[in-house]
């Protein structure tokens, strides 16, 4: 089999492509990784063109001997469907968890996303919170979350409730909420280490005035996941600019009652009174 007709490569670019479609990857803006399964490595390893041993610039131990699909540093998501060669990577990582090598793509040369520590350390919290169960890490330049970053207080029960009373699905579909990382410098280690201690908790991490993180089992959930979290944003946004406050809205009981028959918890720090 052609390494881009491995059903995992090929639901990789359809999700890159599908950000792309939406809005979310302006230039080279966001990055997408996937924590390949044993069986997919096999499938397409005799198509490794081997490359010398990177630092990733953290360590993630407990991700020892993985690979991932990765998305290259200053690549354009626009590109990921026409030239996938030359725009993602797949990476294996050393005994340590230290050092990373390509071991396909990026033809033209490059590197993984600046933004590997995060996503490794996010993706090393992530396997162990969940059993090995979570294998997508995305971050993704949401306008409307971004643009909410201004304007609410940047703390995780403000942003969870504001957002879950916009839509009623939210609190179904992240029902641990989300977490706020304040602005900090991207691209280091820094803000890998905030953003994955978040992850202990939520799927999802809001990087303020810049972006979401958000984790999940496959292409499909990560990517409903972003999606629901940004279209929610996008409600918020409108009814904001229509008038600061609202007539009506989902209240306390109504998010008890929904968590009842949803068979969802809902963190009490969540359901305050306003
Ligand atoms: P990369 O091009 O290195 O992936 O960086 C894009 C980005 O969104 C940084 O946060
Ligand atoms: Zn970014």
């Amino acid at each position: 089999m052609r390494f881009l007709d491995a059903e995992f490569v090929q639901g990789f670019i359809r999700m890159a492509n599908d950000g792309w479609d939406l809005g979310w990857h302006e230039r080279n803006g966001g990055n997408l990784s996937y924590r390949v399964k044993p069986e997919e490595v096999e499938e397409v390893k005799e198509h490794f063109v081997i490359k010398e041993w990177q630092p990733i610039g953290t360590s993630v131990p407990k991700l020892a001997g993985e690979y991932f699909l990765v998305t290259g540093s200053g690549k354009f998501f626009r590109n990921v469907i026409i030239k996938p060669e030359d725009s993602i990577c797949m990476i294996e990582l050393d005994e340590m968890g230290e050092n990373y090598r390509i071991v396909w793509g990026l033809v033209n040369g490059g590197r993984p996303t600046s933004e590997l520590p995060s996503h490794l350390m996010n993706h090393e919290v992530k396997m162990l919170a969940t059993d090995g169960k979570h294998r997508v890490i995305y971050h993704a330049h949401t306008t409307n979350v971004i643009a909410l970053t201004f304007v609410l207080p940047l703390t995780d029960e403000v942003f969870t409730r504001e957002l879950w009373e916009m839509a009623t699905e939210c609190p179904v579909v992240f029902p641990q909420g989300i977490g706020v990382v304040p602005w900090m410098v991207p691209g280091g280690r820094d803000i890998a280490v905030a953003t994955s201690e978040l992850m202990k908790q939520y799927d999802v991490a809001i990087w303020a005035h810049h972006g979401m993180f958000a984790s999940g089992e496959d292409f499909d959930l990560t990517f409903g996941l972003m999606h629901t979290v940004e279209k929610s944003a996008e409600i918020l946004v409108k009814m904001l600019s229509m008038r600061p406050d609202k007539l009506q809205t989902i209240t306390v009981q109504n998010f008890k009652d929904l968590a009842v028959d949803f068979k969802v918890e809902l963190p009490e720090k969540f359901l305050y009174e306003k």
